[in-house]
């Protein structure tokens, strides 16, 4: 399938709404590329996420991260999936507003827990309670991505293939 435009379809949501696995599984049906926007952090600072938060903390973070977001949303015909705080800063709410299709992939927090609960690379993550630090940064952010998405799809505990297959016919 292709798309009548080559504007970046753009994948929103929380830590655990399936953006990479979505985002790649809809890559693959539109024959796009696609990119992880902490892949490219990565990328680019030559270190992982974890190291960067403990090295310059969330505020060094979430500054290249802006600067990874500014430069992948000005790219065409692809597939790009944000880290789940790439909404927090209004520069970036605009940059994401104004270059593409935005889609929420919009999960609860029981799915969210679930699907994070065994990975060690979210140091947002790393508290006693990950489980109430979700809730807590989803209550902050619903609006957030609310306000920035074209789109509003229900991951549930729905297969990948089926969110794709939902998500396709409405871009
Ligand atoms: C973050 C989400 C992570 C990563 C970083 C911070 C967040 O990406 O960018 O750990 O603030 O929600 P994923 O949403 O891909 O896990």
């Amino acid at each position: 399938m292709s798309l009548p435009h080559d504007l970046p379809i753009i994948l929103v949501g929380m830590m655990g709404a399936g953006k990479t696995t979505i985002g790649r599984g809809l890559a693959r049906a539109l024959g796009r590329e696609f990119l992880d926007l902490d892949h490219e952090l990565e990328a680019r600072c030559g270190v992982r996420i974890p190291t960067i938060f403990e090295i310059e903390g969330e505020t060094g973070f979430r500054k290249r991260e802006s600067a990874a977001l500014a430069a992948c949303v000005a790219r065409r015909g692809i597939v790009l999936a944000t880290g789940g705080g790439a909404v927090l800063a209004e520069a970036n709410r605009q940059a994401l507003k104004t270059s593409g299709i935005i889609v929420y992939l919009r999960a609860n927090v029981d799915e969210l827990y679930r699907r994070t609960c065994r990975d060690r690379n979210r140091p947002l993550l790393a508290t006693p309670n990950p489980r109430a630090t979700l809730a807590s940064l989803l209550t902050q952010r619903e609006p957030l991505y609310q306000e920035v998405a074209d789109l509003i799809v229900e991951t549930g505990a729905m297969p990948v293939p089926t969110v794709v297959k939902t998500i396709l016919p409405l871009l």
